[in-house]
């Protein structure tokens, strides 16, 4: 991951995140600056499992000229190398581990986020990845399952590994998504890990981006939700302070949604309008944040393409500013008001 750290400033990487970033949304963010480099979503491993068709396809048909990380999540050490050969075969920029996932249904089989629990079993499957994987190979962590104390003993696992970068989404997993993050155990890492680390969590706008990376000391940041309301985020945080920072208005969020809407359906084989207009809702929820409550609660019950773009008319069509963050008080980003101090 070193080699993709850029000299004079720190790397910028679109999180990953499952059913938003797929090869659409790649697209779309890269046409707006983008990051430094990607990481798919996860590839889900279990006994004899290939790796899934449609996410391979953010890796082989990736035009954006961005390098690209597979990610894989699962419990079984063996099977894990096993699809992290056969990725191999692909133009992958290495392969990253997913220790985060937070989800009853991967955490209950003992993967993702569920892992943290066993720093034993991590250690093992750690341990065979490395020496399956012939290129670079990144973790993705929490700080723990239940508790910030666990991460102690999970940095000594990781530091006995030559892993190329950890990226650290910075809470528990039983903090799930709104807490507020908790940059000393970043910073902890930075101090005590031979690897580059990426900070993660809570990056809701530039400002937000250069508090983490002063608090942490990390060598770049990972930017998810804030990077699905605000596409511009990564070139906002290059150009901070310059004056060449982009200022987006509603128009250029109009424009977006428009391309977004139009990449995605031309990914889609069989396209229905209302199926379309569901896709879409997921990825609209967090672009709406800061549009008012009216606009909200209409992309929650929209079932058309007509009144999906009536709705985003009516909320884009008088010029203005972007606002800056998303409310605090909503459910999808919240906890991030101590970092923008
Ligand atoms: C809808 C959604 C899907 C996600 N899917 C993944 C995933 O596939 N792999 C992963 O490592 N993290 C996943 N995450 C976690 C993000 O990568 C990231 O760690 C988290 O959202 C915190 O960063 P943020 O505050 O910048 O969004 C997901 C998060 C969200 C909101």
């Amino acid at each position: 991951m070193r080699d993709f750290i850029p000299v004079n400033r720190p790397a910028l990487v679109l999180a990953p995140m499952q059913c938003v970033t797929d090869l659409p949304f790649m697209r779309v963010i890269a046409k707006r600056g983008g990051p430094d480099w990607f990481v798919t979503e996860f590839f889900r491993v279990h006994e004899n499992a290939r790796p899934d068709r449609y996410i391979l396809r953010s890796i082989v048909e990736n035009q954006t000229g961005l390098p690209i990380f597979a990610q894989i999540i699962g419990s079984d050490a063996a099977e894990m190398c096993r699809v992290a050969r056969e990725l191999h075969q692909y133009p992958i920029a290495g392969i990253d581990l997913n220790l985060g996932c937070p989800s009853p249904t991967v955490c209950g089989k003992s993967a993702g986020g569920g892992l943290l629990r066993n720093p034993a079993a991590i250690d093992c499957m750690i341990g065979a990845l490395r020496d399956a994987i012939p290129g670079r190979f990144t973790v993705k962590t929490r700080l723990g399952y239940e508790n910030e104390q666990e991460f102690g003993q999970l940095l000594d696992v990781f530091r006995k590994h030559a892993i190329d970068g950890l990226t650290i989404h910075a809470r528990t997993v039983t903090d799930r998504y709104q807490t507020p993050v908790r940059p000393a155990f970043v910073q902890h890492a930075v101090a005590t890990l031979p690897c580059p680390v990426i900070a993660n969590g809570n990056v809701v706008n530039a400002q937000a981006g250069w508090n983490l990376l002063a608090k942490t000391k990390a060598a770049g940041l990972m930017i998810g939700r804030g990077a699905i309301r605000n596409p511009w985020i990564f070139e906002q945080i290059r150009h901070y302070g310059s004056g060449n920072s982009p200022v987006p208005t509603t128009h250029d969020l109009h424009e977006y949604i428009g391309d977004l809407y139009e990449e995605m359906a031309r990914e889609t084989k069989q396209f229905d309008e209302r199926l379309h207009v569901q896709r879409m809702k997921k990825t609209m929820l967090y672009i709406v944040q800061g549009l008012g409550e009216e606009t909200e609660q209409a992309m929650r019950r929209v079932a058309t393409a007509a009144d999906f773009f009536a709705i985003c008319q009516k909320a884009l069509e008088e010029k203005r500013d972007l606002p800056d963050v998303p409310p605090e008080s909503s459910k999808l980003f919240c906890g991030f008001h101590e970092l923008l101090s």
